[in-house]
């Protein structure tokens, strides 16, 4: 086998919603040594990190957590661990990522029914109400910010709505989070995922023009109470990469 040399890429800069540059601060930390999953450091280091998470999500929630992983794994995560088959779930669809968020919901083997708004547009409460009213489902989700399209969904009043009908609400904050305001337990959000190195560092180079400031970071789920309650209770355990007893620290 041929080793190739010591990596050496060239320096980009990154604007775009997917991989960002990070900061130096970042690009150090990644270069000291490992330390083992049960050392008292890394739990140490995770309890400060899930701390952050918390001001950064506007969330008092326990279940508050990263994950290494992409933002679809985040919504793969949410789903799993909340639907079981044959459970009822509304997709709120007006883009690209609602469209992905039906099939993933849809690979749990729960009943999808499907909200659709033409891409660009987003969802009147009144509609959403009618649709709940109607099918009465254990979950709703919605993407807040339409990557695709760059359709900004209010969610304000939308946890409330949805608990109205005993639905669990969750919402994809993939690219709104560290753009727009995401106030996750005032707006009664159940299940939130977002990727740190999408729209945090995107947001966060465009508004100083030069290298972002955010720490660069892997999948974050928050989930609150009436869910965590609901998992508590799951008669079939989902995949076990994506089973939030695996991904949480205690
Ligand atoms: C709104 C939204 N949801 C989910 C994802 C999936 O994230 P990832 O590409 O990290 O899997 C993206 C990616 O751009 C996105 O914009």
């Amino acid at each position: 086998m041929t080793i190739p040399g010591q990596l050496d890429p060239p320096p980009r800069l990154l604007l775009g919603p997917g991989p960002s540059d990070v900061h130096p601060r970042v690009l150090s930390a990644m270069a000291t040594p490992l330390v083992g999953h049960l050392d008292p450091y890394f739990l140490e280091v995770m309890t400060q990190v899930q701390d952050m998470l918390r001001q950064v999500y506007r969330t008092a929630n326990r279940l508050t957590f990263p994950v290494s992983a992409t933002g679809m794994a985040g919504m793969e995560t949410c789903f799993v661990n909340l639907l079981e088959p044959g459970d009822l779930v509304v997709v709120c669809a007006n883009g690209f990522f609602g469209q992905r968020m039906i099939d993933v919901a849809g690979r749990t083997g729960a009943v999808v029914t499907v909200l659709e708004r033409p891409w660009g547009d987003v969802f009147d409460f009144d509609r959403i109400r009618a649709v709940l009213q109607k099918v009465r489902p254990k979950v709703l989700s919605i993407v807040h910010a339409e990557t695709s399209t760059g359709a900004h969904q209010p969610l304000d009043g939308l946890g409330a709505l949805c608990h109205e009908f005993d639905t669990l609400l969750v919402a994809d904050a993939v690219t709104s989070l560290g753009c727009v305001p995401l106030e996750v337990d005032d707006w009664e959000i159940d299940a939130v995922y977002s990727c740190s190195p999408v729209a945090d560092l995107a947001q966060s180079a465009g508004r100083r023009g030069d290298r972002p400031s955010e720490d660069e970071g892997a999948e974050l789920v928050s989930r609150p109470e009436p869910g965590a309650a609901l998992l508590e209770r799951r008669p079939r355990l989902p995949p076990h990469g994506t089973d939030h007893d695996g991904l949480c620290p205690a």
